[in-house]
């Protein structure tokens, strides 16, 4: 099975999407059915979504946070958090996921591209900061409000949102000299260009996955086979 080798002067930048998580019995979507645990994206998903009908993405992000609560990390989620404490402030992580498996597992240097499913902000984007809140709603009434009085969301960034701090992303990405990308299908942007990002400065990299991705023609390395049975071994 492929090695790969870390330098000392090498600096590693993982992306990791929701096929990490697969593992810890969370659906993924696109490689299935579609759908995301059984409904269509532009219904629970999307600003018109929230827009329509609130009481409906609230109950499917309840459901993502009861289910994301009992799921426990795998071992890929170890393997990169072991890197981390190797590499130090060498190595960088990106996830799309909005489940906290990576944080749970030891992961320190890591930003969340796509939201929280743990925070709720401000419907309003008042200013207010995205507060702690893993509540299960059991209806809409229950949820709660920002000072300014605007029903708090789900801190998620619907599709046709802007990912969150794409500045400090794109700025490790030119920095790194490998990039690891762990289960995504490449069919979400910006985070499917990032591979592309990072060959513009000569960059080592390697995608991990059970298919090939959508972007595979990108990577100079494609290693197929699960997350928790490839990432423990991958890095020598
Ligand atoms: N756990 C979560 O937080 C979660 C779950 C579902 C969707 N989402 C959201 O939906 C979007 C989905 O896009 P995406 O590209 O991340 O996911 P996706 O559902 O489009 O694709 C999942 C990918 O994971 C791969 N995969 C499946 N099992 C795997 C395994 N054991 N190891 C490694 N890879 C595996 C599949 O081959 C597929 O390419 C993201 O923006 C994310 O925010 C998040
Ligand atoms: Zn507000």
């Amino acid at each position: 099975m492929l090695k790969i080798s870390i330098a000392d002067e090498d600096r590693v930048f993982v992306l990791t999407g929701a096929g990490i998580s697969a593992e810890s019995g969370l659906p993924t979507f696109r490689a299935s059915d579609g759908l995301w645990a059984g409904h269509r994206i532009e219904d629970v998903c999307t600003p018109e979504a929230w827009e329509r009908n609130p009481g409906l993405v609230w109950e499917f992000y309840s459901a993502r946070r009861a289910q994301g609560a009992m799921a426990e990390p795998n071992p890929a989620h170890f393997a990169l958090a072991d890197l981390e404490r190797r590499l130090g402030t060498r190595f960088f992580l990106c996830t799309q996921n909005v489940d906290d498996l990576h944080e749970r597992a030891g992961s320190v240097r890591l930003v969340h591209m796509h939201g929280e499913l743990a925070k709720s902000r401000c419907g309003a984007e008042c200013g207010e900061v995205p507060v702690a809140d893993r509540t299960v709603y059991e209806s809409l009434s229950a949820v709660g409000r920002c000072k300014c009085g605007a029903r708090l969301r789900p801190h998620i960034v619907f599709f046709g949102e802007i990912p969150l701090e794409m500045g400090r992303i794109q700025a490790e990405i030119d920095k790194a000299s490998l990039m690891v990308v762990v289960g995504t299908s490449g069919s979400v942007y910006p985070a499917a260009n990032f591979v592309h990002w990072a060959r513009q400065h000569g960059a080592r990299t390697v995608y991990v996955g059970p298919e090939k991705p959508l972007n595979a023609s990108a990577f100079t390395h494609v290693v197929e086979g699960k997350a928790g049975e490839v990432l423990p071994g991958l890095f020598a």
